[in-house]
């Protein structure tokens, strides 16, 4: 099976720096099991969310993959999620956890911060699964998405559950996703 840890090891675009900035925008928005030394609600510019990437190791199996999320490049969009303040040894076990086809990249961050106030920025990582990975699924019908959804079951659990605690945790940032609150939907029709 696909296995990128080793990789993104070699990914070290903070090399020396005592923490780094994680942004979260699938589930290390809703599932944190690691340390952090500080979390802030974030954005990314010219991405958007899509459950686009198959879901083998976790919420799906190889024979019947799940959905997750993944970004793809969308110019001028935005994308709400969670930015941690990590020390990086904390990297280490997230690569095996996004080790099915997601690769460590640089991004610059925003974070939410009062309004009014000067939009604070900082570089950051994410871990994105690009079109080109081998567990990339790609576009398809909405509808059809959510019955995949509705159906995959992974040694994490239910696939649905990973899609109602993100729209839920996106619902708590404010943030507004058309993708993700019409599988939601779809979802609750099935
Ligand atoms: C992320 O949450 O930022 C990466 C994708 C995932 O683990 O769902």
């Amino acid at each position: 099976m696909l296995d990128t840890t080793a990789l993104n090891q070699q990914r070290n675009f903070f090399e020396g720096q005592a923490a780094i900035w994680l942004f979260g925008y699938g589930s290390l928005i809703w599932k944190a099991d690691f340390t952090y030394l500080e979390r802030r609600p974030a954005y990314i510019h010219h991405w958007e969310r899509r459950f686009w990437q198959g879901s083998h190791d976790h919420r799906g199996t190889p024979e019947a993959p799940g959905r997750v999320a993944t970004l793809i490049r969308s110019p001028g969009a935005v994308c709400h999620g969670m930015a941690y303040r990590i020390t990086p040894e904390v990297l280490a076990p997230l690569d095996v956890r996004e080790k099915n086809g997601y690769l460590r990249e640089k991004v610059t961050l925003t974070f939410v911060d009062e309004k009014g106030s000067e939009p604070e920025q900082s570089e950051g990582l994410i871990y994105l699964a690009s079109d080109d990975n081998p567990a990339f699924l790609g576009e398809a019908p909405l509808a059809d998405i959510a019955q995949q959804i509705a159906n995959a079951h992974g040694p994490s659990g239910p696939n649905k559950e990973y899609l109602l605690n993100l729209a839920t945790a996106l619902r708590e940032l404010d943030a507004k996703d058309a993708h993700i609150f019409a599988l939601e939907q779809h979802l609750s029709r099935l």
